[in-house]
């Protein structure tokens, strides 16, 4: 079976027919088998908390609490939903450039953690919290690596956190706060990353950062949050990140830490959702203009739009078609010329074939423009 789709030709016929199409479906085994193959090569000392942003579907969620998975919430809506899963305190993170003080009542409501990414969260924090508060400071490093497709930003200027270099200014600040105490550090700086040799040199220099505040300002961390960012392959030639090396690297900067005694927290959120989601449409027109073979289909950027923001498509196949070689552009039914879904090989297209886009499972339908142009909201099947 081809790893980029969670669903085969068959699986992906009958889901079209059950659910019409355009339509999402996700497969709880593929997300149950992420899960377990990342947990199994992770420290004991490693907390998983999926990152609600990728996919806030109610079942995956659910599905990832009973294996035991923290979560990484960034708005009200996030925590809302993570709220229905009953967690105890703790299991729960909030991070966001901007927060509301209502997004912040609920966060202390509900026991969640919080990331503060700024004196004012600092300050905010101080006059909800009735009494002790620890929170995590978030961190926008000075170092970064090739992370590529920009989408946390680098080393760069960046509206997420503290610059590392304003960290004892906001420390000097921060000490007259009577309940609020810095108990962790997150930081998160490379997304879709499949390289674990690159992933482990950013956590160390994360550690090596932590223990600098540790001994300059005697900050006691329970726990360094070393954000999301584990890459998956969004072609036939791209390796899946090597998971016992990720592993391998964490337990030894473990060991080379050992001032550091808390717990480090991972936040995948492409890592685990994305391989279990597939999308389907079926091609209204096929169209040539002017050298260009265009097929246009039920459903584009207002479904997925990550082709159009990072310039990288999600891989496709012709449903029951087999390959083929023929250079289709792949444009929705919105009227704009943004509206492309990629351009790909495919075999000769007929009106009604249907195209199922893989890896969808993260960063697909939530990071849609839904509302743009109100078309129907596609339905999304959760497979168990
Ligand atoms: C704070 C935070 N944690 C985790 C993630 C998840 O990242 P990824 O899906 O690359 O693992 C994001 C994504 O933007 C994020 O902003």
């Amino acid at each position: 079976m081809n790893p980029l789709f969670a669903f085969d030709d068959a699986q992906c016929r009958s889901l079209a027919e059950a659910h019409g199409t355009p339509c999402f479906a996700y497969s709880g085994a593929v997300a149950e088998a992420q899960f377990r193959a990342l947990r199994e090569v992770l420290p004991s000392r490693v907390r998983l908390a999926y990152a609600v942003k990728a996919n806030p579907h109610p079942k995956l969620l659910a599905h990832f609490a009973s294996l035991g998975a923290s979560f990484d919430c960034a708005s009200i809506g996030e925590l809302e939903r993570v709220e229905t899963l009953g967690l105890p305190p703790g299991r729960t993170f909030f991070a966001g450039p901007g927060k509301r003080e209502a997004e912040l009542r609920k966060a202390l409501a509900l026991g969640v953690r919080v990331q503060a990414e700024g004196f004012e969260d600092l300050a905010r924090l101080e006059a909800l919290a009735a009494g002790a508060l620890a929170v995590n400071l978030r961190v926008h490093p000075a170092f970064d690596i090739d992370e590529g497709n920009r989408i946390i930003g680098g080393s760069g200027p960046s509206a997420f956190g503290v610059d590392e270099e304003d960290v004892p200014e906001l420390l000097r600040r921060a000490a007259s706060l009577r309940h609020v105490r810095i108990r962790g550090l997150h930081v998160f700086a490379a997304s879709n990353q499949r390289d674990a040799s690159k992933l482990i040199a950013i956590h160390g220099a994360v550690l090596d950062l932590a223990k600098r505040l540790h001994e300059a300002h005697g900050l006691v961390f329970e726990q360094i949050d070393l954000g999301g960012g584990l890459g998956v392959p969004y072609a036939p030639e791209e390796s899946p990140l090597d998971l016992a090396a990720l592993g391998r690297g964490l337990s030894g900067l473990l060991a080379r830490h050992a001032w550091f005694t808390g717990e480090l927290i991972l936040e995948p959120g492409r890592f685990l959702a994305g391989p279990c989601g597939v999308y389907l449409a079926r091609v209204m027109r096929i169209k040539e203009s002017r050298g260009t073979r265009f097929a246009i289909l039920e459903g584009g950027i207002n479904h997925l739009i990550r082709p159009l923001l990072t310039g990288e498509p999600f891989p496709v196949k012709a449903v029951g078609r087999g390959e083929g070689t023929i250079p289709y552009t792949l444009a929705g039914p919105l009227c704009t010329s943004l509206d492309r879904l990629g351009e790909v090989a495919l075999p000769d297209l007929r009106v009604g074939d249907l195209l199922a886009f893989g890896t969808t499972g993260a960063y697909g339908l939530n990071e849609g423009m839904t509302h743009f142009l109100s078309h129907p909201v596609p339905p999304e099947a959760w497979v168990d």
